[in-house]
């Protein structure tokens, strides 16, 4: 009856059709806009069709649709608002077409439908799910929130509350959620979906089941008085706002436009959804989780080429049970790679495997794990003295301390444990991966693999390639990482890296805006108003004051020009009075640890006044749009340096790197893409205001030569 790319419809027995997503050469359902068209075509067909009596919706991939494609984001997304409004506006009486079919339709749900899955099969009367099937509308982690009639079509088979939880926290719900929600109207077990939604489809066409009733009910304002939907969404309002990311309006937008919503008819709701979704559509916040997303898809399909080029690691070993040799073995055990973890001091290996035990402890508390599990996963961690079995393992991870010479010993005498091929990595976190090759026999199996603390919880991981590294070594990394449930991102060898090359011009724009008099609570302030999780002396505080320090000696001394040692040094100042920051209670800030034992952070005046020493002209007010200026554009200049460089090969890997590795406020997507945002001739405009400031604020030639052509760094 109907034959596209993405849909057919069939022919089944007494007038029933199916209507079957089946998109040729993928493994997965998604509505692309040829698909949307293929549907429209395929409506206009069954309508036109007066032998038609009942359509079955069906899938024949695993999922059922994924949801859009989000490809296509990038060039909607730059038309002016109201285009993009009336974009929607009109695949919206595409989808209406479907729903005002005069024959009953049952959506059969095999698997995930998600976004504009599930708001295409809410324009069906009714529904049988899956019981492994899951459903929901995560567009919010895109910045944005269903457009094709989903706000409109959840609140009135769900409820204003259940629609406004599930839209604001695009979690998705498994059957027995969407079926106590009325989403789905029945369940059953996969095998048996077919025959159940058939069953039903026949009832509905025999007059046993008031279809005409629930598609009316879709089209009607929600029995709800105005009072009612207002108290509703204030409730709301405040969890919905605690759990927004910071400048990402989408789900207070969308709460506000659903309870107004409430009261309209399908034609008026989805006039209010479509110009409320124009409007989150041109937020900074859309264009950069939308980027994210793509950026991780990239990255997803690189590791399947290093999966192709690297060896599986099967048995790993780490050098060194401390803080960061302990926490990689944990992670490599619990994600199934079997470690042996060797140290030179049997109290270590006590401490790294109570460690693996308190972890594993907890997991079992919260359910993740069963204990038989959990005693599995500890037995696979094999502490050890010597480098018995160290023949057999196909990468060891070095964590010893942090010294050249240590290291170079270290590493030298692993040669001769471990076979060729296997792979050596260094969890060096300032060292160069060339220098620490020097004395080796096969540089070309060594590496880089730069881990955050805690190791547990930090997404990123840099493997760096040094001079002589094999691409094989390289990928091997990269597998092992990836296997850890790690976002691994492939680095060259410089100093710090990419984070801390990129991280330091920050640190030291705050180091000389507080010896220029700004306050540095104030900055905290400006920049956590901004979007960071934690502004940069807190941020110090953290990471440790010695560390940051180490950091910022390593980078001086790598880009003497453009990055020089700083006098009056604010965080040089800490460290010499012994304020290391969290670690011992005092840094720019007090820190007591509450009755959970969590550190609580207050004021310090003695850091005020231990910082008043670096500032001779006293205290001055800085407005936070200069402070955010100052602190940001030697980030941006210093990325383009490192991309410029091929420290990293694309811009999706540098910003994925700097939002999982420091935090970089997710809404305005990584140095990079926030360039993209202002605009490079903007970005360039602001460097020469700040000109005076020095070579951090210099941008780079090739910075010039975009802003005056106008490109970006994405393509869209
Ligand atoms: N702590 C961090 O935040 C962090 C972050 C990233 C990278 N790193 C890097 O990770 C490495 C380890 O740091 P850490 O914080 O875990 O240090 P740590 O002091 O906690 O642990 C070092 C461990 O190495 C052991 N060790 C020393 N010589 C050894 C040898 N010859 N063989 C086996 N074990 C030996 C020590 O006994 C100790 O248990 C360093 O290179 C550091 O720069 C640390």
């Amino acid at each position: 009856m109907f034959q596209g790319e993405s849909i057919e419809v069939l022919p089944l027995q007494d007038g029933l059709v199916e209507l079957r997503f089946d998109r040729r050469g993928e493994a997965i359902n998604k509505l692309d806009a040829r698909t949307v068209d293929e549907f429209r075509q395929a409506t206009e067909r069954i309508a036109a069709s007066p032998d038609v009596r009942g359509v079955l919706v069906t899938s024949a991939k695993d999922v059922f649709i994924v949801g859009a494609d989000i490809t296509e984001f990038g060039a909607t997304f730059q038309q002016a608002e109201a285009d993009i409004a009336r974009g929607v506006r009109a695949s919206n009486e595409l989808f209406n077409a479907f729903e005002d079919l005069k024959v009953p339709s049952v959506v059969a749900i095999n698997g995930f439908a998600l976004g504009g899955g599930l708001e295409l099969a809410m324009l069906a009367p009714l529904r049988v799910m899956a019981d492994t099937a899951q459903v929901g509308v995560p567009e919010v982690k895109l910045g944005l929130f269903p457009g094709f009639g989903g706000t409109v079509r959840l609140s009135r088979l769900a409820g204003l509350a259940t629609a406004i939880d599930w839209v604001a926290s695009g979690k998705p719900a498994k059957a027995p959620a969407a079926l106590a929600a009325g989403v789905t109207d029945e369940v059953a077990a996969p095998e048996a979906l077919r025959d159940r939604a058939l069953a039903l489809l026949q009832r509905a066409v025999r007059g046993e089941i008031d279809w005409r009733a629930a598609q009316q009910r879709k089209r009607a304002p929600l029995a709800l008085s105005k009072q009612e939907a207002g108290a509703l969404v204030e409730t709301a309002r405040t969890q919905v706002a605690a759990r927004s990311g910071k400048h990402q309006p989408a789900a207070i937008i969308a709460l506000e436009m659903m309870a107004e919503a409430a009261g309209r008819d399908r034609a008026g709701a989805l006039d209010l959804e479509s110009a409320a979704f124009g409007r989150v559509a041109k937020t900074q916040a859309a264009a950069s989780l939308v980027q994210a997303f793509l950026n991780d898809q990239a990255l997803k399909k690189l590791y399947k080429r290093h999966a192709r080029e690297g060896r599986q690691v099967k048995q790993a070993a780490v050098l060194g049970a401390g803080i960061m040799g302990g926490g990689i073995a944990y992670t490599s055990a619990l994600r199934g790679t079997p470690v042996r973890m060797k140290d030179i001091a049997q109290p270590q290996l006590d401490l790294g495997m109570a460690e693996a035990g308190k972890q594993l402890a907890k997991q079992v508390k919260n359910g993740r794990l069963a204990q038989a599990k959990a005693d599995a996963i500890r037995a696979s961690i094999v502490p050890q003295l010597d480098e018995a079995g160290f023949d057999s393992v196909d990468c060891v991870v070095e964590a010893v301390v942090e010294n050249l010479e240590v290291k170079r010993k270290v590493l030298a005498a692993l040669e001769g444990s471990v076979k060729p091929g296997t792979v050596i990595a260094s969890n060096t976190s300032s060292l160069r991966i060339d220098d620490i090759a020097q004395p080796l026999a096969r540089p070309e199996d060594f590496v880089g693999m730069h881990f955050f603390n805690p190791v547990p919880v930090m997404q990123l991981v840099e493997v760096i390639q040094g001079a002589k590294t094999s691409n094989a070594a390289v990928s091997t990394a990269v597998g092992y990482a990836v296997a850890m449930g790690k976002t691994p991102i492939v680095v060259k060898d410089c100093p710090g890296f990419l984070v801390n090359r990129i991280l330091t011009p920050y640190i030291n724009a705050f180091v000389q805006l507080v010896a220029d008099g700004a306050d540095f609570e104030a900055v905290d302030r400006a920049m956590e108003a901004f979007g960071w999780p934690m502004g940069p002396a807190y941020l110090q505080d953290v990471v440790g004051m010695d560390v940051g320090a180490h950091v910022g000696d390593v980078i001086a001394a790598g880009y003497p020009q453009r990055m020089p040692a700083l006098e009056r040094n604010a965080v040089k100042l800490m460290v010499a009075n012994k304020r290391y920051g969290q670690k011992n209670g005092a840094g720019f800030y007090r820190y007591e640890n509450d009755p959970t034992g969590r550190p609580r952070k207050s004021a310090a005046p003695e850091a005020h006044a231990l910082v008043a020493t670096l500032q001779p002209q006293g205290r001055r007010d800085f407005a936070d749009t200069e402070i955010v200026e100052r602190m940001m554009l030697p980030m941006v200049v210093e990325a383009a340096h490192a991309l410029e460089d091929g420290v990293v090969a694309t811009p999706a890997e540098l910003d994925m790197a700097l939002l999982l590795g420091v935090g970089f406020p997710a809404y305005a997507g990584g140095a990079l893409k926030y360039a993209d945002w202002l605009g490079l001739d903007r970005v360039v405009a602001l460097c020469d205001k700040h000109a005076a400031l020095g070579a951090p604020y210099v941008p780079t030639a090739r910075m010039r030569e975009m802003a005056a052509r106008k490109l970006r760094y994405y393509p869209v």
